[in-house]
């Protein structure tokens, strides 16, 4: 869908390319993160493929058509942008900022008003902000208004220019999670910039990573370039706890979960003893059918299970959560494993050796 081939950009004046040779191909739906320093060329790549910045040299394909040659107002068309500070118009109602493009594109009244309203919904905004000026909304708002505005035209291709920058860790979260849900809908070609190594980890199908002066020093899934950093630059750039990221990356849904000293609560204590000799642990888990009451230790059955006071697992995981939480859950309870329960229904357990081997692999 998007081609680039040893495109490079110089800008006047400069003795060093902003962009250096750069070559890369993303196909249709795929989702590329640009990660890397600050001036290492990301913004200008973006700028490159949509035409407002012309490459020294190279060829850039959008879709079959070489970008450079067809006129930009067309390209752009078929482009979505979300420009880095977000760019709303100050001046125009947030209505007006996301129905700027069908506008321009001549869309009549009616359908530009359905447009915005089916858009404002899409992002998680309140209709009753329509109205409001870009300067009435939170940092959080207004970027999702500016992700609203580069949808609004419905283009094939997203350019995105560190469209979470600006909000706080918790907010930026709430925003990734919405966007990779909207993305499984719409199925964009997108190309997404960011500084932040664990946001490009966790949205993109695969990462470029660039050095200063705009050279690639890789270009893979994410899993692939925390198991392997292709360069010192790139793992250092990734930074520590490259397994516990790797982690982060996988599901607990992906792994076999073993059953665990688990027994009914009505069973009897010898029961209990049974199942914590066939794992080997000092403690028993109790259910009340299908429920997972907790935990109760060995040394502590005596008489009724349905006497005893179970400790609580703490945190229960479902099977969409990733190992890195599980780790978590792992040593946020005494009996080391973590739970994985299912619209209440109880699947299973696993424990440190299980998530360390799948990191080992
Ligand atoms: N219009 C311009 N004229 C001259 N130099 C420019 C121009 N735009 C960018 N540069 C230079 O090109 C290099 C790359 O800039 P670019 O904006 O692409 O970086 P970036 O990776 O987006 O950085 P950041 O993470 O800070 O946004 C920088 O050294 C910058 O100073
Ligand atoms: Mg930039």
């Amino acid at each position: 869908m998007i081609s680039l081939v040893d495109v490079t950009k110089v800008f006047p004046g400069m003795d060093h390319p902003a962009v250096d040779g750069l070559s890369l191909d993303i196909a249709a739906g795929e989702f590329v993160v640009l990660v890397g320093p600050s001036g290492c060329g990301k913004t200008t790549t973006l700028k490159m493929i949509n035409r407002i910045i012309e490459p020294s040299s190279g060829e850039i394909w959008v879709d079959g058509v070489a970008a450079t040659e067809t006129p930009a107002f067309e390209l752009r068309r078929g482009i979505g942008y979300v420009i880095q500070q977000i760019g709303l118009f100050p001046h125009r109602t947030i209505a007006e900022n996301i129905g700027t493009v069908p506008e321009l594109l001549g869309w009549d009244r009616p359908r530009i008003a359905e447009r915005i309203e089916d858009l404002v919904v899409r992002v998680g905004l309140d209709p009753a902000m329509l109205g409001r000026y870009p300067s009435e909304l939170s940092g959080g708002q207004q970027q999702r208004v500016g992700v609203a505005r580069a949808l609004a035209a419905d283009p094939p291709v997203l350019l995105l220019d560190e469209p979470f920058g600006a909000v706080d860790p918790i907010v930026r979260f709430q925003l990734q999670e919405e966007f990779l849900r909207l993305q499984e809908e719409l199925s964009k070609t997108v190309v997404f910039v960011t500084h932040d190594i664990d946001e490009a980890l966790r949205m993109g199908d695969r990462i470029a990573i660039l050095n200063v002066g705009g050279i690639l020093e890789q270009f893979d899934t994410p899993e692939n370039i925390l198991s392997g950093p292709a360069s010192e630059f790139v793992a250092d750039f990734i930074g520590g706890e490259r397994g516990l990221k790797r982690l982060g990356l996988r599901t607990v849904g992906s792994v076999d979960l073993t059953r665990g000293p688990v027994v009914d609560v009505r069973s009897d204590v010898e029961t209990a003893r049974d199942a914590m000799a066939q794992y080997g642990t000092e403690w028993v888990a109790l259910l009340d059918g299908d429920r997972l009451l907790g935990w109760v230790w060995g040394e502590d059955l005596d008489g009724q299970l349905t006497d005893l006071e179970p400790h609580s697992f703490w945190v229960e995981l479902d099977p969409e959560s990733t190992l890195r939480k599980a780790l978590n859950a792992v040593v946020m309870t005494r009996s080391r494993v973590a739970v994985v329960v299912e619209d209440g229904i109880y699947r299973g357990m696993l424990g440190l050796e299980t998530i360390a081997g799948e990191v080992d692999q």
